[in-house]
């Protein structure tokens, strides 16, 4: 995995903006998996700057999102459809037939998992998957004890997921209980994944997944096993990491180099005029 360590929260979202549109540049029609949560918030803002700002183009991306709350419909505010839409779709020029994300109140669960795994198929899998972490080091909502191979299908939340949620909810007793996610196998099977960390209290966990071992106890570790993997994250999160030192030499060295594919993870983020 490289580690990219990045100042802050706007750092991390903008080197992640930047890794995303070269993606989009150098193939147009992209399948990009997307997550939901308060971390690619930052990230979505920056692809929405984009769009406008410099034009860059979904009109031929396609999407599919990690997870969905059972029983919530799509207009329900707190439905990762929503969220989505107000967050990024709604401000791009992405055509609704590319955006693909569980439907939590389907009638057949299972069906709708293994269509959902269909379409991924079909759309000639994803080539790059947006992460985030849950406290409890899950990726999507594949809790503590999920199979590292898992698909897509339902999973109950952990209660200490409930509990991080209850802060988009009015009441914790509103909090779905379960979700249909993809699984850790799906997810390992995108082409290149990007995991963005931010804040101190993901600090533990971080090192847990990025320095620990591969454990279904912190689903995230299994990223290890996937040969393409940046983590984007800030000092903050990075705060426990045995080896930031190493990672942050890493990418200073890598400056000097000219024509690494991966060369936008170290660019600094410019300082912006302000208006006025
Ligand atoms: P967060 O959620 O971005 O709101 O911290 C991450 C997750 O639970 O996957």
């Amino acid at each position: 995995m490289e580690v990219i360590v990045t100042r802050d929260y706007d750092e991390m979202s903008w080197v992640t903006g930047q890794i995303i549109r070269r993606r989009i540049l150098r193939k147009p029609d992209s399948v990009l998996g997307l997550a939901t949560g308060g971390t690619p918030i930052g990230t979505y803002k920056e692809m929405i700057r984009m769009h406008r700002e410099e034009g860059l183009d979904f009109s031929k991306v396609t999407t599919f999102n990690l997870d969905e709350y059972l029983g919530l419909p799509p207009a329900h505010p707190q439905s990762y459809h929503y969220f989505m839409h107000e967050n990024l779709f709604k401000h791009i020029n992405i055509s609704p037939r590319h955006i693909f994300i569980p439907n939590g109140m389907a009638e057949d669960i299972d069906g709708q998992c293994q269509w959902y795994e269909e379409q991924i198929r079909k759309a000639g899998g994803i080539d790059f998957q947006l992460l985030g972490i849950g406290s409890d080091g899950h990726i999507a909502f594949n809790e503590p004890g999920s199979s590292l191979g898992s698909r897509t299908r339902l999973k109950t939340l952990t209660e200490s997921t409930v509990q991080d949620n209850a802060r988009f909810f009015e009441r914790e007793e509103d909090v779905p209980h379960f979700a249909i996610t993809m699984g850790v196998g799906t997810i390992l099977e995108a082409r290149e994944i990007v995991m963005i960390v931010s804040g101190e209290k993901k600090a533990a966990v971080c090192a847990e997944f990025v320095e620990g071992p591969v454990t279904a106890r912190v689903t995230a570790s299994a990223l290890q096993l996937h040969p393409r993997v940046e983590v984007v994250l800030d000092e903050a999160a990075a705060s426990q990491l045995q080896h930031a030192d190493y990672y942050r030499w890493v990418q200073q060295q890598k400056q000097q180099l000219v024509g690494m594919p991966s060369q936008v993870s170290f660019l600094r983020r410019p300082v912006r005029k302000s208006k006025g």
